[in-house]
């Protein structure tokens, strides 16, 4: 087969699949398979819909390269400005500690760090600042790890098992926590995309009966750290923005809308 009639066949499998974006991702399928055996085998994923990044064990955010698996949320373009906000919040303002709250591919803390040490991003020093990246799951942080000694962190951010922060001693530091915890509500999640369903895990997406179980189980956690002060910027979903804004009002919390312009994100500080 000639490589016109392989980028075809290709992209009408992509079509078929309803891919978003299969231009691109022909491209980079053709340059990742090495014969035509490799070439079924990636086909005959992206028919049982598959998403890409699992295939190719590859993800980008942020413009940062990532290694991903069906143990980690594959990083979405919506989350990027929440890197964005983080970034902004620690340039105005000194924080000991930092924290990713259910981290996954530990895509929102590698990003935040390794823009926080471009000079033309920002001047000070981060050295006096702890990092850490939570999950509860050992499977996603195994993949965390793997992408923080990728981008030759280790010696920054620390990866830990927990529930939310329960085993982060917070006690009189001033906190930087970000947080893109499961919200999906349990009924919603039945009706996502089937290659969503089959291939990402649960345990990332969803967030209980009303989406807001873990962001209800955070405030009580914030509540017993007896915090110097804290930033808390969150992602959750338009649907349930305004009963997330209920869940933490004692804070103040700030609406912020995605790239889509929807409502996605709160920022509150204490
Ligand atoms: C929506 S994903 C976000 C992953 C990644 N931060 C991102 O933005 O792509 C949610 C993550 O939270 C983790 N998680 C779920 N419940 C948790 C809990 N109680 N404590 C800590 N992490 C949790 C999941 O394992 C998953 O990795």
């Amino acid at each position: 087969m000639n490589n016109l009639s392989q980028l075809f066949e290709i992209q009408k499998a992509l079509k078929d699949a309803n891919y978003p974006d299969y231009k691109r991702v022909s491209k980079e399928i053709i340059e990742f398979v090495e014969d035509e055996k490799d070439l079924k085998k990636v086909l005959d994923n992206i028919k049982k819909d598959k998403p890409w990044e699992y295939i190719c064990g590859n993800a980008e955010f942020y413009t940062i390269p990532f290694k991903v698996n069906q143990n980690v949320l594959i990083p979405r373009v919506e989350t990027e400005k929440l890197v964005g906000l983080a970034i902004q919040e620690y340039k105005d303002k000194k924080f000991d500690t930092v924290v990713d709250i259910g981290t996954g591919s530990g895509c929102i803390i590698i990003a935040l760090v390794k823009s926080l040490r471009l000079p033309t991003i920002y001047k000070g020093k981060i050295k006096d600042t702890e990092f850490y990246a939570t999950d509860k799951s050992s499977k996603a942080l195994k993949v965390a790890r793997k992408n923080i000694k990728e981008h030759k962190l280790e010696e920054i951010i620390k990866a830990r098992k927990m529930d939310i922060i329960n085993r982060i001693k917070l006690e009189d530091k001033n906190v930087l926590l970000l947080a893109n915890l499961p919200y999906i509500p349990k009924e919603e999640y039945k009706e996502l995309d089937k290659s969503v369903k089959k291939y990402e895990p649960k345990g990332a997406l969803e967030g209980g009966l009303s989406g807001n179980k873990y962001y209800k189980r955070l405030l009580s956690q914030i509540k017993e750290k007896d915090m110097k002060s804290f930033t808390l910027i969150l992602e959750t979903e338009e649907s349930i923005i305004d009963e997330t804004k209920d869940i933490f009002v004692e804070y103040n919390p700030k609406v912020i809308k995605d790239i889509y312009e929807k409502n996605r994100f709160l920022i509150m500080r204490d």
